[in-house]
Order: C-alpha cells, then structure tokens, then sequence
C-alpha cells in the first residue's frame, strides 16, 4: 500500500505544485515531490529484491494492487478526481484547500504514519530486516515535514476563507468512512495486523487520535464531521476504536460492498449515534415517542424527556413517528452511506404518523 499510495502522491503533488500561490510554497512542493521518488523508489526496491515482487516498477506496482482494500481504492480514486479538478482549474482556492487536506493531512498524516509506526515498531522490536527499519526512519522524518507543511497552509486557508473551510470539511466528511476501509483486512482476518504485534483497536485508536489532534490544529472541531458528531467523545480513543470495530465487523463501514448485519452491541452504538444526530427541540415537539419498527430485526425507539434523549429497544407504546425500515437500511442511512432521500424514494423507508409530524421528518436529524 505505501509503493502504490507514495507513486498517487508523487503524481498528485505536481498540480498542488502549480496550484499554490507562493514561491516558498512552490519550492517546498518540489522537495517534497523530490522526496516522495525516494520513498517510491525505496519501497520499489524493498518489494522487488527483498519480497520478490515484480521485475520492473510496473510490474511490482501490479504485484502490490492485489492487495488495495476498498478503502485505499476509494481515497486514492478521490485523489486522482481532486488532483484533475485542480489541474483544470488552477485557481480554485477550495479545490486546492480539499486537495492538500486529502494529500498532505488524510494520507500522509492520518493513514500512513500510523501503518509505518506500527510496522516500524515491530521490526525494531524484533531485530528485523535492519535496512527496512532505516529506511522506514527516513521516511517517516520526511513525512512529518511534508505533514507540517500541508497543515500549516491548509490552517490558512481554513481560517481565511469560509469556502475553502466548507470544502475541507466536506472533503473529511466524504473520505472518513474510506479512512476506516484502508485498514479493514481480507475476510476481517484480525492475523494480518496481530502478526504485526497490533490489533485493528490499536490502529483506529491511533488514527482516531491523530485525525481529531490534526483537525483542531487546522481551526476545525472534530464535531463538525458527520460521523465523529455521532460518536461518544466522552469515551477514551480505545474504547471508541473498540466500537468502530463492532460497526466494521457488523458491516455497517469500512466496505461499502458488504451489506449491514447487525449485532445487538451494533443497535446499541447505532441507536447511541442516532439519539445523539437528533435535534432535540424538534423531537420534543413531536409530543410523542419515535419508533423504528425494523422489518427484520425487534424494534427499538427514542423518548425525548426533560429535554434529554433516550435510545432504548422494544416498542415506544404509542409512537408519534413510526419509520419502517430494514436494519441494515437504516445502518446505511444513520451513518450517511446511503441519503435518507434514496431510502424514502426507494419505498425502503415508510413513514407512518400524523402529518404534522411526518413534515418534521426533515429536520429531525442534525
Ligand atoms: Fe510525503
């Protein structure tokens, strides 16, 4: 993943080369592009006289493409229309904004220095492979620079402009699902990662940790972000990363090609989420219970009392709103993988109640 995640970058970075006002920035961007075809040519070489993969750069580049989970496919998909978009239009501020925040803090600073922490941990610790172990070293204090260059300018950017704020954060909105796909092994075989002494909570508590520290140090609160709103962040980063794993192992995220199959601790994160994306005054309003009446799973409902909101299985007695919906429907739509709007066109949600309160329907939900 690093061979062919470095050789997208490398490519990205000559239109955020050409794209960024400054000269410092432009010179910073030709060492770092300098940079990344060292790394390139590192990991090329590592893959193909250590591993044995490939005899040339294309054909190792095609040994390492079997292995691409959905998650690395889709960022580095986004990355190729982002870098597209901004060599057609040069100028675009936003564009610019959502390409760095995508290559410099996404990448770089949330997915690629936690997988070479890790791996670089457990060859120092076992006395592995010593070349690797140095170059990983190397890598990684060109990653922190390029990392403090993209946040510095992107901080800029954000703090100047409302556009390129709105984009930064749609970007982030758009790929933190795929950023839980990156790291989601074959068949969810946990030996991928635990043969490398870590287990999967390890890399998403890292990572959780690492992309909040990041946002809030370019002016965004991680609460802006759809996802992270819906998530308890009373909770310390590892009992968080323990229920993302419950919501990856149910197939609720991180590969959107499974269909949801929901657990009872999966209800519960997903009703805990739900009852947190709910506007309160709106539900008060109501003057009654919301139903879900699941068409393949026990119902569950939501009670707004005092102002406070309440998820609890069983029946709500008598609802104000009733929405029928398949579990792993609604999985889809609390957790913005498929629009509300698609499920009620579809007939997949039905909304039963008073028509005052099914008109609320649109503004229930933050
Ligand atoms: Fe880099």
């Amino acid at each position: 993943m690093f061979l062919t995640g470095i050789e997208r970058i490398e490519r990205a970075l000559t239109a955020v080369l050409l794209a960024v006002p400054g000269h410092a920035e432009r010179s910073f961007l030709a060492t770092q592009i300098s940079d990344e075809a060292r790394s390139r040519i590192f990991f090329e070489r590592f893959l193909r006289e250590v591993a044995g993969q490939g005899n040339d750069t294309a054909s190792t580049l095609r040994a390492a493409e079997r292995h691409l989970t959905w998650g690395f496919r889709q960022i580095f998909g986004e990355l190729d229309r982002v870098a597209e978009a901004l060599r057609k239009k040069p100028g675009d501020r936003p564009v610019l904004a959502q390409a760095v925040s995508l290559c410099h803090v996404i990448i770089e600073g949330v997915l690629a220095i936690p997988g070479q922490h890790f791996i670089q941990r457990y060859v120092e610790k076992q006395g592995l492979l010593p070349g690797l172990t140095r170059g990983l070293s190397h890598v990684a204090l060109d990653e922190a620079r390029h990392v403090a260059f993209g946040m510095r300018l992107l901080r800029d950017m954000v703090s100047t402009s409302k556009d390129c704020r709105d984009a930064v954060i749609a970007m982030c909105n758009r790929t933190l699902p795929w950023m839980v796909g990156v790291f989601v092994p074959p068949g969810l075989d946990s030996s991928y990662s635990e043969g490398f002494d870590f287990t999967l909570a390890d890399v998403y508590a890292f990572g959780l940790k690492s992309l909040e520290s990041k946002l809030e140090r370019v002016g965004i609160a991680p609460r802006e972000l759809m996802l992270l709103s819906l998530d308890d962040r009373s909770l310390s980063y590892e009992e968080r990363a323990k229920r993302l794993l419950v919501l990856v192992r149910a197939g609720v995220i991180g590969d959107d090609r499974r269909e949801p199959r929901l657990s009872l601790e999966a209800f519960e994160i997903l009703f805990d989420g739900t009852a947190r994306a709910l506007d309160v005054a709106v539900a008060a309003s109501l003057g009654g219970p919301i139903e879900w009446d699941f068409t393949d799973a026990e119902p569950w409902h939501v009670i707004v009392t005092n102002g406070r909101v309440e998820a609890k299985p069983g029946r709500a007695g008598t609802p104000a709103l009733c929405l029928e919906i398949a579990s792993g429907d609604w999985a889809k739509v609390a957790l913005g993988r498929s629009p509300a709007r698609w499920a009620l066109v579809t007939r997949k949600l039905r909304v039963h109640g008073h028509l005052p309160a099914k008109a609320k329907l649109a503004k229930l939900f933050n």
